[in-house]
């Protein structure tokens, strides 16, 4: 069998290391298991691309379809023009797809459409916020796999409301967290920046397409987070989306500007920060396992359960809301979590377990491994 793994952007590198680890775990028992990685090219620079794949040890990509950055449409179509030839020519059995970016859906609908079979990791996962286009990468993208792994029994329902047969669904847990467990320990023994005591600061990350690309929510946001910073420092790895939008806006001198961070350190910031404010999806998982109070600073999230059981509370983006549930968190109120189910470091293992036991019925491009291929041989 010959699966074809995607990843394209930074929050894909954390969920595919885990994968590919555990496929090379196997080798002995499937010695003709042929592996390839293919990296869309969605993230190229060096501190959202080539840092990651150091830091959690992902050999280099097989493939690199180097699409780069551009509208939604144009990504999209670029990365499906460039993958389509990937599949012609290595024929697998497997297209395995993570999250819910562009390259997510893009490579899963172009594998489909050749009779290829999809597994999504991360399926099932809903905001019912249809103007976020993660939301309908999420939705396109379960429509069509075969496969369906999920993070929690929530995402399960969602997919069985959504009419997917449950022999298709597979609660694994959360591979983001296989990548956490392996990658704490050298996180934490990384030095902090400059002037943070662990414990004593906050961290801050933005840069959904809804906070920050317009001007007036991005300046009420980070004048909430500019009173923050009288009762705490703040460090902000700013994303490079956000970072050409901060011109003209004045903050506290105890936030601290930094450009985007590195796996490692950025896992290490967290671990030993006081609390998180953020609008991303994957650091309130990370948080909740983690146990740092997180403020999640969106209408909504796809990932209720780190709010219903977790460290996650969703605040949105009202200035005076996130200004008092921070308050709340230095006055030491912060809400004690639980972990979820199966997001104990195993999910990759239960994932390649069940890819490996599928039938072996064949794809209708199968034709077996080209010897001539630069796939690893697992
Ligand atoms: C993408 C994902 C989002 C994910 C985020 C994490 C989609 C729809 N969105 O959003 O779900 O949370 O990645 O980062 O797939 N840029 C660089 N270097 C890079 C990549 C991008 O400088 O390596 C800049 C470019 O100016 C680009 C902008 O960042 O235009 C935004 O990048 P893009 O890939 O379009 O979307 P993200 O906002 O990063």
């Amino acid at each position: 069998m010959k699966y074809l793994i995607v990843a394209g952007a930074r929050p894909n590198f954390m969920k595919i290391a885990p994968i590919l680890r555990a496929f090379s775990s196997r080798r002995n028992g499937h010695p003709s298991t042929r592996v390839l990685l293919i990296h869309t090219g969605q993230h190229y620079s060096r501190n959202m691309s080539d840092d990651f794949f150091r830091d959690l040890g992902i050999p280099e990509p097989d493939i690199n379809l180097e699409v780069g950055s551009g509208s939604h449409a144009e990504q999209t179509a670029r990365i499906m023009m460039a993958f389509e030839p990937v599949c012609l020519e290595h024929r697998p059995d497997w297209v395995v797809v993570v999250g819910d970016v562009n390259s997510t859906v893009a490579c899963a609908l172009t594998a489909k459409k050749l009779g290829i079979r999809v597994a999504h990791v991360e399926a099932g996962l809903r905001s019912r916020d249809m103007s976020m286009p993660e939301e309908i990468n999420r939705l396109c993208t379960d429509a069509i796999s075969d496969v369906l792994f999920t993070t929690d029994t929530m995402a399960d329902e969602n997919l069985l409301s959504e009419g997917v047969a449950s022999e298709r669904i597979h609660f694994v847990g959360n591979t983001m967290i296989d990548s956490l467990q392996q990658q704490i320990g050298s996180a934490r023994s990384l030095p902090l920046p400059d002037g943070l005591e662990s414990g004593q600061y906050a961290v801050l990350t933005l840069h959904r397409p809804a906070n920050v690309d317009s001007p007036d929510r991005l300046a009420l946001i980070l004048g909430a987070i500019n009173s923050i910073a009288e009762r705490i420092p703040v460090v902000f790895p700013v994303h490079p989306r956000t970072a050409s939008r901060l011109d003209g806006i004045k903050l506290h001198p105890r936030i601290q500007v930094l450009g985007p961070m590195s796996y490692l350190p950025f896992l290490g910031l967290v671990a030993r920060s006081q609390m998180v404010l953020t609008d991303s999806g994957g650091i309130q998982e990370e948080t909740t396992v983690l146990g740092i109070p997180c403020l999640t600073m969106r209408p909504n999230t796809e990932r209720p359960i780190t709010c219903e059981i977790g460290t996650n509370v969703l605040v949105g983006t009202d200035p005076q809301r996130i200004v008092k549930e921070a308050t709340s968190i230095l006055d030491g109120h912060a809400r004690a979590g639980t972990i979820p189910e199966k997001w104990d470091g195993r999910a990759a293992e239960r994932i390649v377990g069940i890819l490996l036991n599928q039938s072996g019925e064949a794809s209708t491009l199968q034709r077996g491994c080209s010897s001539s291929s630069p796939s690893h041989c697992i």
